[in-house]
């Protein structure tokens, strides 16, 4: 089985960035793929604007070599990549000056979708915006993406959708969380809002708790520079597992709908209780080994930077009153794991004899590895001896089960930029869905630094620092094992 792709419109979309690691590694190639899918043909141009001085060759030639760096090497027939080299056009543009601006504009066409994808920092937003606006390239129906980290706090996010809004409406602006264009992340919507048996148990009558986890086994080396300045509540925490709590809890939208499905996001994200203190936990790793300690990797021997993050959250609203949502995050554990558990509470009365270790029902939504999903049912143990039970997983690996409609499917980045030549806002962020998620994490961040709060050293491949387990301990539960 192989997965239907639906032609976009032809397209004229602009990358500002477009030399670097973001533009090279993810969205060039991404855009690739879909070329080769056949969403898009030679009639679409992809426009690359960046400060580095060189021709529309120059550019072909480093993206050729991108491609064959990031694409599965079966996948790059010459055919296709020279379709796709030729859709390539590049201009040197110094966006604070006047240079390259008039060249970019004229190749600008106007029957075709008009996109511009800003892969630079947030502090030169506003002056491309201003820019484009300048120079007429923008009309009502341009669409702008921006990246994330959207602003660092409360304040500089209300000061860039500012700066966005004084020259795009909103519906014209698309905020990228790349999470938000993961395949597991839109089949929770499936999920949930597909079928009716989910929907009866969801609430705080019938799920203890929600624990949420992306934990990665890399550290920050290579970026620390640029993760000192962030940190895990920042860099993970304030946004992409926002989302996944957000799509968690929300309740049914109308309709799958962009301005539905984020008016819902932003009602559990303004539910959101302030966290306690005592319900935070903050980690650094140390060294292990040949392997440096956070501090090296960032190169800031005093830093206060946390590369793990665990907290509990309540949500105040009538369907999840006293159900905590765990969140976990962090780099350098054991394995590479972004699950979302719900754990359901036991049955009222057991007319079984008890038996400790058994842990309920528990559905598992995993995002990576194999993406998929488990539900842990109690069964009887077959054969002999009595009423024996035991918990077993009702497993289904979409890779197993769909085949190659998974492995063909588009990655996150690729999806999302279809989506934007569809204009097509459900997966992005709203503006004022960045800034409640701004407002509710800032109150965190100004406490740690106002107390100098120093993380908890946790030691490499395993699960953060032991005030971890306590944070689910001391309420008589258990993390679940970040285990592949
Ligand atoms: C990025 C963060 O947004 O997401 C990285 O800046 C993190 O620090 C990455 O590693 C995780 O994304 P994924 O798709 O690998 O889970």
């Amino acid at each position: 089985m192989v997965s239907k792709t639906i032609p976009v419109d032809q397209f004229d979309l602009t990358i500002f960035g477009a030399t670097g690691d973001l533009a090279m590694r993810k969205i060039l190639p991404g855009l690739f793929r879909r070329l080769r899918a056949g969403q898009f043909d030679e009639n679409s141009r992809i426009i690359g604007a960046s400060r580095t001085d060189y021709d529309s060759d120059g550019f072909r030639a480093d993206v050729r070599a991108a491609l064959e760096e990031h694409v599965d090497a079966e996948h790059l027939q010459e055919a296709q990549v020279e379709t796709f080299l030729n859709c390539l056009h590049y201009v040197p543009v110094d966006i604070f000056k006047t240079k390259g601006w008039a060249e970019l504009a004229a190749l600008q066409r106007d029957d075709v979708v008009r996109a511009y994808y800003f892969s630079v920092g947030p502090s030169l937003f506003g002056e491309i915006a201003r820019k484009l606006t300048a120079n007429k390239m923008t009309n009502a129906a341009t669409r702008v993406v921006v990246e994330k980290p959207f602003g660092r706090d409360l304040k500089s996010a209300q000061a860039l959708n500012a700066e966005l809004r004084e020259c795009f409406d909103e519906s014209q602006i698309y905020r990228i969380d790349h999470y938000l264009g993961k395949e597991t992340v839109q089949n929770l919507m499936a999920l949930r809002f597909g079928n009716i048996f989910f929907e009866p148990l969801w609430n705080s009558h019938y799920v203890d708790h929600v624990q949420i986890t992306a934990a990665e086994s890399l550290g920050v080396g290579g970026r620390g520079a640029y993760y000192d300045k962030s940190g895990a509540m920042r860099d993970m925490l304030q946004n992409h597992m926002m989302q996944l709590l957000c799509l968690t809890a929300m309740e049914p939208p109308n309709k799958f709908d962009a301005n539905a499905v984020r008016d819902e996001k932003l009602k559990i994200i303004r539910a959101l209780e302030p966290v306690a203190k005592s319900d935070i936990v903050r980690g650094q790793y140390a060294a292990s080994g040949d392997d440096p300690s956070y501090v090296t990797d960032s190169e800031n021997p005093d830093s206060n930077t946390e590369s793990f993050l665990a907290m509990k959250v309540n949500i105040e609203n009538w369907r999840w009153a006293g159900v905590p949502f765990y969140l976990r995050t962090g780099k350098r554990l054991r394995n590479r794991l972004t699950e979302i558990a719900v754990v359901f509470k036991d049955p009222p009365h057991s007319i079984f004899e008890t038996q400790e270790d058994r842990r309920g029902n528990v559905l598992i939504i995993r995002l990576q590895p194999d993406e998929g999903m488990t539900m842990r049912v109690t069964i009887k143990e077959p054969g002999p001896g009595g009423m024996r039970l035991r918990e077993v997983p009702l497993d289904m690996t979409f890779a197993d089960v769909l085949g190659d409609t998974v492995t063909d499917a588009a990655d996150a980045y690729e999806r999302l930029i279809m989506d934007v030549i569809r204009g097509n806002q459900t997966l992005f962020m709203r503006g004022d869905e960045v800034e409640a998620a701004w407002a509710w994490v800032d109150p965190m961040l100004q406490g740690w630094v106002e107390r100098k709060e120093k993380p908890k050293l946790y030691d490499q491949g395993g699960s953060g620092p032991d005030d971890a387990l306590m944070l689910l301990h001391k309420d008589g539960r258990r993390w679940r094992e970040i285990s592949k």
